[in-house]
This record gives C-alpha cells, sequence and structure tokens, in this order.
C-alpha cells in the first residue's frame, strides 16, 4: 500500500463512526446494520478504485464519503418489495450462476408497443424458460436520431412512445412476481447533447463544469484520432465533432467517440461519477435488477492508445459496482466490452489480482468463433481461441449469445488466425464476404456495416436466421436447405446454452424471424442497417409456434427443449469453468464442464455441412457420460459416434 493510500485510510477512520451513526439513523437497526456490514466488506474495493483514479487530484476520504451518502440515500429510499429481495438475494448470492437463468433480449415496441402491455406476454416468455428480460434501451432519448435508444437524454423518465417511469416498474413487478429479472442498459460513456448535464456544461452552469470534454482547435484531437480506432468511420469518422456553442461560445472539439449527438461524459471529474451513480442507483429503486454497462472500455480516454480497457476504466466501474451494492445489493453489472479476448476477462475483475468489477460480461469471442466455425465448416480455430482465455473468477459468470442487436465485429485476432496458419485480415474480410453473402457457396445474406476504405475493414448485420441460410433457402424454395438452416440456427442456440453461463435468446431467433427492410423507409434509422436484424416480433408467426409443421414450430420447440433440458444439469452452472476438447475431429466442437456435486457435461457440435466422428476414446475417464439431449438418433459404432452434419449432443454424468 503507497503512503497516500495509508493517509485516505486513516482519514477514511477518522470520519467512519459519524457516518455509522447517520447510518443508523436513517435506515433504523436491522437494515442500517446491513449496510453498514456491506460497507465494512467493500470497503477497500472503494478506496483503492477511488483512489487510484482520483487520488493525484482529490481529497479521497471526502470524496468516499459522498459517494456513501449517495448510496445511503438510495438505500434509505429503497421500497419495501425490493429490500425483501435483497435480503434474499444476499442470502442465496449465487442466483444469477443458476441453470435456470436465461435471458430474452428486445425492444419493447418492436415485442409489444407499450410497456403496458407486456405482462400480457410474459407467459410467452416463460414458455421459452426466460428469467431474465433484457428491455433495449428504453429512457427518454433526443428526438430524431438516437442510435437506438443509446443518446439518452434523460435516465429518469421513459421514453413517452413506450409509456412511463411508473409503467416500467409495473413492468419490474410483474416479472419479479413470476422471478424473473428486468434487466435494462445504462450508457455510460455518453448522454445526448440535450441531457439536461450537456445543457448545462454548455451555458457555464458550475455544476456541470467539466462534465464533458472540448478542444479549442484540432491538435489534441488529432493526437488522439492518429491512434484510436473510428466505431462509425463511414458517418462519424473520428472522435471529435465541432460544437459552436463549446467552449463559453467560442466553440470547440467535444469528445464524440459514437454519434456527434452523443457527448462523452469526462470521468476524469468525480463528479460525472457521482451524477451517474445517483441515475444508476435510483434505477435500481425502480426494480432494475441487472444494469447491462453499454460501451464501458470507453470511459477513460488516453493520449497515445487506442482509447479502450485502461486501468481506470476498471477501477471507475470496481467502485461503481461497490457503490451500488450498497445500497442495491440484489442488482448485478453485465459488462458490454466487445474487445478482444484478452482485454474482456479483466470487465470481470480478474486482474492481477481478483477486483470486484462486473458480475457478468458478454462473451463475445465465443459469438464470433461460432460464427466464423460455420463459415470455415472447422471449429478448430474456435477450440484454439476459446481455449487460450483465462478462466473467470469465481462469482462471476458470462452471458452467452449467438446474435444481439449491433453489427459482428470478427474479434479474431491477428494471433489465433496465425495459429491456423491464417493471415488475421484476410480471414476476417472472408467473413465479410462469407456473411454478405459474395462468397461463392454461402448461404447468408447479412450485409456489411461501416466498411472503413481506409483499412478495408468491415463488421456484418442480419438476423441469425439470415446469416444461417434460412431466408436463402425459404426464397429458393429450397426444402432441404431449409432444414439445413434451421439447424444452423438451432446448433448455434445448443452450443450458447450449454457452453456456460446465461445464454440470451434474441428476440425472433425463436420465430426465426428474417432480416427486416422496413427501416429503410424511416429516414432516422435508414443509414444504420443495424436495423435490418431488430426485425417488428410478428405475432402470427408465434401464433404457429405449437405446430410442429411449420418453420415457426421446428424452431421454437427445438429452443424450449435446450432451456427445459438445460436447467436439469448443474454443471451447466454460470461459475464452473468451461475446457475445451479434441475429440478427434476438427469439425466438432467440444467441451467439458463439471460441477462438484453434479459431475460432468461434455458438449458436442458439428459445425460442417457433412458428418463428423467423435472418438469417444477421447472422452473416457471424464466419466460415465450418458446422452442427455441430441439433435439426431444417438449413433455410435465401435467407441466412435457419428454426429450428422449441423448436429449436437449433450452428455452428461447422471
Ligand atoms: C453499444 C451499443 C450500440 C451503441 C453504442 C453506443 O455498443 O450496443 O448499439 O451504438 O454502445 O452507445
Amino acid at each position: 500500500m503507497s503512503e497516500r493510500t495509508r493517509r485516505v485510510w486513516t482519514a477514511w477512520q477518522e470520519r467512519q463512526p459519524r457516518l455509522i451513526a447517520d447510518v443508523l439513523d436513517a435506515l433504523g437497526r436491522s437494515e442500517g446494520t446491513a449496510f453498514g456490514t456491506r460497507l465494512n466488506v467493500c470497503l477497500a474495493d472503494l478506496i483503492e478504485p477511488l483512489d487510484a483514479v482520483y487520488g493525484g487530484s482529490t481529497d479521497i476520504a471526502d470524496l468516499c464519503e459522498r459517494a456513501v451518502r449517495i448510496a445511503l440515500a438510495a438505500a434509505g429510499a429503497r421500497p419495501e418489495e425490493l429490500r425483501l429481495l435483497d435480503r434474499r438475494r444476499e442470502v442465496d448470492r449465487d442466483w444469477f450462476q443458476r441453470p435456470r437463468m436465461q435471458g430474452y433480449v428486445c425492444y419493447t415496441e418492436r415485442f409489444c408497443e407499450k410497456l403496458a402491455n407486456l405482462p400480457e406476454h410474459i407467459d410467452y416468455l416463460a414458455e421459452l424458460g426466460v428469467t431474465y428480460l433484457h428491455l433495449m434501451p428504453l429512457l427518454q432519448p433526443r428526438p430524431g436520431e438516437n442510435d437506438g435508444g443509446y443518446a439518452v437524454m434523460d435516465y429518469r423518465a421513459v421514453d413517452s412512445r413506450l409509456g412511463t417511469m411508473h409503467d416500467l416498474e409495473e413492468v419490474a413487478t410483474a416479472l419479479r412476481s413470476r422471478d424473473m429479472s428486468l434487466c435494462i442498459d445504462v450508457v455510460l460513456n455518453h448522454t445526448a447533447r440535450e441531457h439536461r448535464w450537456a445543457q448545462g456544461w454548455l451555458t457555464g452552469d458550475p455544476a456541470y463544469a467539466d462534465f464533458y470534454i472540448a478542444f479549442p482547435d484540432r491538435t489534441i484531437p488529432d493526437a488522439f484520432d492518429a491512434t484510436i480506432p473510428p466505431v462509425f468511420p463511414d458517418r462519424a469518422p473520428g472522435s471529435f465533432t465541432w460544437v459552436d456553442a463549446a467552449l463559453g461560445g467560442t466553440g470547440g472539439w467535444v469528445w464524440t467517440t459514437f454519434w456527434p449527438y452523443q457527448w462523452d461524459l469526462n470521468y476524469a471529474n468525480p463528479d460525472v461519477l457521482l451524477a451517474m451513480l445517483g441515475e444508476i442507483l435510483w434505477l435500481a429503486n425502480r426494480g432494475v435488477e441487472i444494469f447491462r454497462m453499454d460501451a464501458v472500455p470507453f470511459l477513460w480516454k488516453r493520449l497515445g492508445t487506442n482509447g479502450l480497457n485502461q486501468p481506470e476504466t476498471h477501477s471507475l466501474m470496481q467502485a461503481l459496482n461497490g457503490l451500488v451494492r450498497l445500497a442495491a445489493p440484489a442488482t448485478v453489472f453485465k459488462a458490454e466490452a466487445i474487445v478482444a479476448p484478452e482485454d474482456l476477462v479483466p470487465y470481470l475483475g480478474a486482474h492481477d489480482r481478483y477486483r470486484p468489477e462486473c458480475d457478468l460480461a458478454y462473451h463475445n469471442q465465443l459469438m464470433v468463433m461460432l460464427w466464423s466455425s460455420l463459415a470455415t465448416k472447422d471449429a478448430e480455430l474456435a477450440r484454439h481461441a476459446l481455449g487460450r482465455m483465462d478462466p473467470i473468477p469465481p462469482g462471476t459468470s458470462w452471458v452467452t449469445y449467438v446474435r444481439g442487436h449491433d453489427d459482428i465485429g470478427w474479434a479474431v485476432t491477428d494471433t489465433d488466425a496465425a495459429s491456423m496458419g491464417w493471415n488475421g485480415f484476410s480471414h476476417r474480410r472472408f467473413l465479410n464476404d462469407f456473411y454478405s453473402g459474395r462468397y461463392g457457396d454461402s448461404f447468408a445474406r447479412g450485409a456489411l456495416f461501416q466498411q472503413n476504405p481506409l483499412t478495408g475493414d468491415a463488421r456484418i448485420s442480419g438476423t441469425t436466421a439470415a446469416l444461417c441460410g434460412i431466408e436463402d433457402s425459404l426464397d429458393r424454395g429450397d426444402a432441404a436447405a431449409l432444414e439445413q438452416g434451421v439447424r444452423r440456427l438451432v446448433l448455434l442456440y445448443s452450443v450458447i446454452y450449454a457452453f456456460g453461463g446465461v445464454p440470451l435468446l434474441y428476440m425472433g431467433d425463436e420465430l426465426a424471424l428474417r432480416n427486416d427492410r422496413t427501416y429503410l423507409d424511416d429516414p432516422a434509422l435508414a443509414a444504420d442497417n443495424r436495423w435490418m436484424h431488430r426485425p417488428w416480433m410478428d405475432w402470427a408467426a408465434a401464433g404457429r409456434r405449437h405446430d410442429p409443421e411449420t418453420l415457426e414450430g421446428r424452431v421454437f420447440g427445438r429452443l424450449q427443449r435446450l432451456g427445459a433440458v438445460r436447467r436439469g444439469v448443474l454443471a451447466l452452472r454460470g461459475d464452473t469453468d468451461t475446457v475445451l476438447l479434441d475429440v478427434g475431429d476438427n469439425k466438432v466442437l467440444a467441451w467439458r464442464r463439471r460441477h462438484p456435486r453434479s459431475g460432468t457435461f461434455v458438449g458436442l457440435a458439428n459445425v460442417a455441412d457433412t458428418d463428423a466422428v467423435v472418438d469417444l476414446g477421447r472422452l473416457a475417464g471424464l466419466g460415465d457420460l450418458q446422452p442427455v439431449l441430441g439433435s439426431d438418433p444417438m449413433e455410435v459404432t465401435d467407441g466412435r459416434l457419428r454426429l450428422p452434419a449441423l448436429g449436437f449432443w449433450w452428455l452428461a454424468e447422471a
């Protein structure tokens, strides 16, 4: 511990007795004792990260006390029902690790138009086994273009087109009564330029001084832009936008990592952290249980870097997590960090030493590797890349997914590609060609997103069904190819339901919804082709879900079955390790998981359009594995399991 940190601790000890007296006063003996105990438990995880970020410029004991008092106020205002949930979750800290956890992701308006209609669709979600519902951005966005709701102008109001904050609370309550958790986005990195903070900053309101970042000329912006890759190179190159009214009206280049109307917050100012803490806690008290922390890697800026994953970013997340847990222990953080595999695990707190940070994180690498495997019809790169990832800390978990609302960026590192003798750039280009349907025998109907003419990079848009060949085979009226497409889609879900972590089903995949081109008619959406894979729910199609003769019935029934079986397999808990296996055929992605109570689980997935053979001898020693669920009848000859094209098996010890 540095001398400076030691001084912070001493200063803190002087403040603590008064603070604890206030805690007991505000919350009473029972709640106050719980809060005080939580504070003691997490204190080091507050003081140390705050000191690491702000120690040079701020009185840390004072900052920490201000932060804890914000948490205290929120704890005091926390509704009784949520305090009971806190109590349950503190007893059952593993709640989000259980195999019963299964997510569903949708846009409220595209799923059911308004929040008030959502409760009547909970039965539909329950049929799929959903216990976690992520409603895509629904807080008050700016008018006009809003990046799918990621340009928030008020964190305490719901988009009036969807309903009111009261409706959101009702949704949270309705979900909770069915043992389902509500997840929403917290857009941490930036606000809309119309946000009260941004407007206050522009007009020189001292309460918002230094809330954003601006430079009078291009010198510093050019220096940053030289090393920071643009997120939206085609329409928003660079990370800065000229704003006439900035810097007291003399004009300035405002930091805008994403679109020009999304202004990056300046986390070098501790007041920004405290302001964001206040918003998150307020939302926690409305009944939100899982916070999807949007675009976290971008929080801290450093010259000469790519502007991602800076140590301060991790410290900020650690401090925020501790503070939110203090007031609302029923909540968890999910990191949206779409970064290289080696940069991903630290968001779950795996640093040189474990530091509690986010509880969940998107397994971007698994998602990318699955699509790459389908295109190459070979799982070796996936086995290699996934196999070399660091284990995640105990108590944390992945969220696994096939498709989300964003484009797919090919996070295949040059090192991983080289291990296959491939050139990283060429492989990424092949994937773009393949999924945009430009490659000879491609079954996919995706589209390129954000082509960067300077670097040749691009990403891919398209629904799962479109990328799996379902759209193409339907258009061509090819029944055999359609069945292959369905098998491909189910295969992907068979992996993410069993790889470890909370699987997320993206709305529409359960019905194989194809690309939606209606966004082209809306000028606020037309330029962003990510909308093609954000379809409107087709309730007529959903009405066919129980008819196994229909496409919808074939897909829905199989996904439902994956969820039902998953719930009974203890080794699919989130926090046990996944180990990649070599089963003697590169077409097969194979992995094992183990739980001390239930024994071993093995998953097998043939990513190719031709049969594969699994040498069961290679699984000897893993226990008495029995078939639990498979895509086809089990066929074993002489210790070799035939895995048909795009087939899967789940095996587990009884
Ligand atoms: C996240 C969202 C993406 C959005 C960006 C900016 O990456 O998933 O849709 O454009 O953040 O908020």
